[in-house]
């Protein structure tokens, strides 16, 4: 991360619904740790308890049928997010930890960016403000056909009897949006993001998203 003076790592899972960015992230703070790191997972909207109590809204409203406006919307989760690097991210970076985020502001850029038509120079300032100069070391994409991501999300919501949120019972066509998104995100940073395949058995999306950290904390 450029212009400060940290001294840990900052990775963050991105992708559509169900691409397998919880799974792959849990599964690679567990072989991090066994390799003695110190390594703190952490999610959004969800890492603070501000963004619990956003998302939380997110699924009332959802669950009634409502909506907000994609403006709303982006800056409700920049909300999130300020929060969440100022108070949990930053601080674990500055002692040396090694901070694997599920989402992070590439999820913005795809989600309220390219699936839902925010202006993409409104979703840069937003995100600017929100991330206060820290922006991950590596990213990885995880990427899957919508479809077969909706269906794996929402078997696992039939499981967990989980109420879909206002973003994962939308159209297909937006989750195409917003994996296109994710990918011109890959094409314009090259240096930070990876694209993993994630359609193949989860066993080897994993071994590749442990794969492009182990390179990246090699190379620090
Ligand atoms: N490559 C894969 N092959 C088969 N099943 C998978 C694969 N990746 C994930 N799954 C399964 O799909 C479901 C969703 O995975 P997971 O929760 O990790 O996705 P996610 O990207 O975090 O989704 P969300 O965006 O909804 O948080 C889980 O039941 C998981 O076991
Ligand atoms: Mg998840």
């Amino acid at each position: 991360m450029a212009g400060d003076d940290r001294r840990g790592t900052f990775i963050t899972f991105e992708g559509g619904e169900g691409s397998g960015k919880s799974t792959t992230a849990e599964q690679a703070a567990a072989r991090l740790r066994e390799q003695g790191h110190d390594v703190l997972l952490t999610r959004e909207p969800e890492g603070t308890e501000l963004g619990r109590h956003i998302w939380t809204f997110f699924r009332e409203l959802a669950a009634t049928d409502k909506t907000m406006t994609a403006e709303a919307e982006l800056f409700l989760f920049a909300a999130a997010r300020a929060e969440h690097v100022r108070t949990v991210i930053a601080p674990a970076l500055a002692s040396g930890r090694l901070v694997l985020c599920d989402r992070f502001a590439d999820s913005t850029t795809a989600y309220q960016g390219y699936g839902r038509g925010v202006d993409l120079s409104a979703i840069e300032a937003a995100n600017l403000a929100a991330c206060g100069g820290h922006s991950p070391d590596l990213t990885l994409v995880l990427d899957v056909p919508a479809a077969e991501g909706l269906s794996r999300a929402r078997a696992l919501e039939a499981d967990d009897a989980k109420s879909a949120d206002s973003i994962g019972s939308e159209s297909l066509a937006f989750h195409d949006r917003v994996r296109e998104g994710f990918l011109a995100i890959a094409r314009a940073h090259p240096g930070r993001v990876k694209v993993v395949d994630a359609s193949g058995p989860l066993e080897g999306v994993e071994a590749a998203a442990i794969e492009a950290i182990e390179r990246v904390l090699a190379g620090r």
